[in-house]
């Protein structure tokens, strides 16, 4: 049996992206940037299902009942494909599923990362970023390493703004709950676009924060590229939580990350954080301040696990049998 696997990263976004565009072609309303870190991974393996006429996918082991968020993704590359195979996928994340840690993003990159693989099909840059956007919106930046601009007034091109050896900053994923969350990004972006009174604020600023973003990453400048992410990040969790009904995804203990975030800074530390659809606190911070940072996220909250990442690379195919 011919069998193809791929690895790919998690991407974090420091200038996010929240809203759609377009539901059906599920395209992001915004331009957006992100890291790609490298200790967490999903890790997808496909071959022909020959036992049924239907697709079957398989998460951590567990067969999911409903496939339809991939679907669009294999319907696209089939076209291309030209084969009306239908696949077993088995995807492994190395760290929690479904609580705000881009699970969907590296979960999908890997699938089309495999898929081109197994069917030989050398897809252009755009046709991966397609295939991936169906699947998940913030997918496509998980199609590169280093920090990767998503450019909506450019068909969504994703480019490398750095390398990963360029700008070596650390990434300390702090789990607050590895519960799944209860409102999907899905959901929860329809719900902020049609109700948030603060959405086209949202949009308007958008290029802005890109830019300042950019610049802060081509001058590998920490200070400025924490206040633009930070902003950012503020500024999406109010449009959540100035929707109707609310969506608030931080908790206590995001809370109290926050809080020491803070008070390391006040300490010299250079560190900053993001959070996203879920209550986990990523601080990207340099190497240098990694050990102490950790010790004290760990003396003052009650934060399940710190995952230790550094900046990550594209995905890759990997020889498994
Ligand atoms: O691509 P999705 O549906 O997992 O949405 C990602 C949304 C955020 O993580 C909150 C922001 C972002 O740009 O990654």
């Amino acid at each position: 049996m011919t069998q193809t696997t791929a690895i790919a990263h998690p991407n974090f976004a420091l200038v996010k992206y929240w809203g759609k565009k377009d539901i059906d072609q599920n395209m992001p309303a915004m331009s957006s940037i992100s890291i790609t870190v490298d200790s967490m991974h999903s890790k997808t393996k496909i071959y022909k299902n020959l036992s049924s006429k239907q697709h079957r996918l398989f998460i951590n082991g567990e067969e999911e009942q409903d496939i339809s968020k991939i679907i669009p993704s294999l319907q696209y590359l089939s076209k291309i494909s030209k084969s009306n195979d239908f696949l077993v996928i088995k995807s492994e994340n190395n760290f929690p599923t479904s609580s705000g840690l881009a699970s969907s993003a590296s979960g999908i990159a890997s699938l089309v990362t495999a898929y081109e693989a197994h069917y030989d099909i050398e897809l252009k840059m755009s046709d991966r970023v397609k295939a991936c956007m169906l699947g998940s919106g913030s997918a496509p930046r998980s199609l590169l390493g280093g920090f990767v601009l998503m450019d909506q007034n450019r068909s969504y091109r994703c480019s490398q703004i750095l390398g990963k050896s360029d700008w070596p900053l650390d990434v300390l994923i702090c789990i607050a709950s590895t519960e799944s969350k209860k409102i999907s990004s899905r959901e929860g972006m329809e719900i902020s676009r049609k109700t948030s009174t603060i959405y086209n604020h949202w949009l308007d600023i958008n290029q802005e924060h890109i830019n300042e973003a950019l610049e802060a990453i081509r001058e590998k400048n920490i200070l400025k590229l924490e206040r633009v992410t930070e902003k950012n990040c503020e500024l999406m969790h109010e449009v959540m939580k100035t929707s109707s009904p609310s969506i608030v995804y931080k908790t206590d203990v995001t809370r109290s990350c926050v809080t020491e975030v803070e008070n390391l800074r006040v300490l010299g530390h250079k560190l900053f954080y993001t959070i996203d659809a879920g209550p986990q606190v990523k601080i990207i911070c340099d190497p240098s301040s990694s050990n102490a940072i950790k010790e004290k996220i760990i003396e003052k909250t009650d934060v399940i696990e710190i995952i230790h990442a550094g900046i990550g690379g594209s995905p890759r195919v990997v020889n498994e049998n």
